[in-house]
């Protein structure tokens, strides 16, 4: 049913945990499931240099949630803004049909740490 890739980020997922005094935090839940997911950034002349989450959901969440901080680390916000949920799902694999609506919780959640972010320092959301 999931991809070794899947599996791997699952049982090991990268960037798991909180980043104190973090430059922008990021909440997201999942209407269809309930599952909630933080996420915390770390921003330094608008680039992403550091990302930590914490999900209290399902298999695929933790795993999309894994993947996706590893590929917006060093990005820009505008990067980071632009990463589509199929994107890391591809990069996963794929995923179950039935599990495609978990990987929205990772894209919101960061989308939401980065408005925290523009918010917290005056900046225009999405940054330019
Ligand atoms: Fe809730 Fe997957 S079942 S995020």
């Amino acid at each position: 049913m999931y991809s070794d890739k899947v599996k791997d980020h699952f049982y090991n997922p990268r960037n798991v945990g909180e980043i104190d005094n973090a430059d922008g935090i990021g909440k997201a839940g999942n209407p269809k499931c309930g599952d909630i997911m933080k996420m915390y950034i770390k921003v330094k002349d608008g680039v992403i240099t550091d990302v930590k989450f914490k999900t209290f959901g399902c298999g695929a969440a933790v795993a999309t949630s894994s993947m996706t901080t590893e590929l917006i680390k060093g990005k820009t916000l505008k990067e980071a803004l632009a990463l589509n949920n199929n994107d890391v799902v591809q990069k996963l694999g794929g995923l179950p049909p039935q599990k495609i609506h978990c990987s929205v919780l990772a894209k919101e959640t960061i989308e939401s740490a980065i408005k925290d972010y523009c918010l917290k320092n005056n900046l225009a959301f999405p940054p330019a």
